[in-house]
């Protein structure tokens, strides 16, 4: 191959390329250590000295010509690239931010706070209990005898002989007045558990459960502090009525019923048409349950309550089916 021949491969090779690949293999091809001009110089050796000289100038100012085209058209590409890099990487950042989720607490652990919080401004203090109860906590000691319909296998979840899923929080009135001394002024929230399930059951629920045990309590003192509580819980003017009922461990028993919040006692769908909303049980402690717990029942009065926080709950926010609460629906909870 003469010159021309091989200024004519150079042309050709340059102008054959398409992208940053292509010149970076072309530029080996022609300038490389091995390549083509490399070649072609090292034939200059056979030449003798005036043509090799000669022909050496001419060669070298080709390959200055296209060490300096191989170079151009390199950055072209390389600015090509850039701006394809850009491209892909490229942030708005006058786009509007992704706002996280932040999660909320539960309705019911809402509620229970709440209910905690009256309670304990009123001198209460919070006991717990264990969930797996053993049957005496849960009956016998609250003077439920064996037959009593509430120990009916329906009812109850029994995890073993003697041993139940507790069904209400009074058993922590026996655990505490069994581990302290009177006066006591407890609440005692947590879960509780029935076998029952459908609009207003679910086998899980919530408790609140209250006990003041002192001498001289009496009723007067129970109605007080429901009073007291239901005016912050539901604001002052809603009204309150205590209807007369039976449970084994209070006597006298006592249901209470506050004033509808929706109808204000009109009568409406949310309270059947009565006016009242039932929510919750209360009485005066049985001296059989305090002779359980080795309490001196002639020197010692009490007051006991207990009430649902999910029915609490529903009141308050406007919910007819109590299984919302635990269908993890985000477009529910997120409404609290
Ligand atoms: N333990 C009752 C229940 O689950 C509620 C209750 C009623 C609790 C009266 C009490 C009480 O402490 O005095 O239905």
């Amino acid at each position: 191959m003469d010159i021309s021949g091989l200024k004519e491969k150079v042309t050709s090779e340059i102008s054959s390329v398409k992208n940053i690949e292509d010149i970076k293999k072309v530029k080996v091809f022609l300038l490389g250590r091995k390549g083509l001009f490399a070649e072609f110089l090292d034939t200059l050796k056979t030449l003798d000295k005036d043509l090799r000289k000669e022909a050496g100038r001419s060669i070298n100012e080709l390959k200055v010509w296209t060490e300096n085209k191989v170079k151009e058209v390199e950055t072209l590409y390389e600015e090509q690239e850039k701006i394809k890099r850009e491209a892909a990487s490229w942030i708005d950042v006058t786009m509007p931010g992704k706002t996280p989720l932040i999660g909320k607490k539960h309705p019911i652990t809402q509620t229970l706070e709440e209910i905690t919080r009256i309670f304990v401004s009123l001198g209460f203090s919070v006991a717990e209990g264990p969930d797996i109860e053993i049957e005496y906590y849960n009956f016998e000691a609250l003077n439920i005898p064996g037959d009593h319909p509430a120990r009916d296998m329906q009812d109850t979840f029994y995890v073993a002989p003697g041993t139940v899923l507790r069904t209400h929080t009074s058993p922590v009135q026996i655990r505490t007045m069994e581990s302290q001394l009177p006066p006591v002024k407890i609440i005692a929230p947590g879960a509780v558990y029935r076998c029952d399930h459908d609009i207003s059951h679910t086998p899980m629920f919530h408790q609140v459960e209250g006990l003041l045990v002192d001498k001289n309590i009496r009723f007067s003192d129970l109605k007080g502090i429901l009073s007291m509580f239901i005016g912050e819980m539901f604001g002052k003017d809603t009204t309150l009525r205590f209807r007369p009922s039976y449970f084994p461990f209070t006597e006298p028993s006592a249901e209470v019923d506050m004033g509808c919040v929706i109808c204000a006692g009109k009568g409406c769908r949310l309270c059947k048409d009565t006016g009242w909303l039932e929510i919750l049980g209360s009485g005066m402690v049985h001296p059989q349950v305090f002779r359980n717990v080795g309490y001196d029942q002639e020197e010692l009065t009490g007051f006991a309550f207990g009430m649902g926080v999910e029915r609490i709950a529903m009141i308050k926010f406007g919910i007819d089916d109590i299984r919302q609460f635990y269908y993890n629906d985000i477009r529910f909870l997120s409404q609290f």
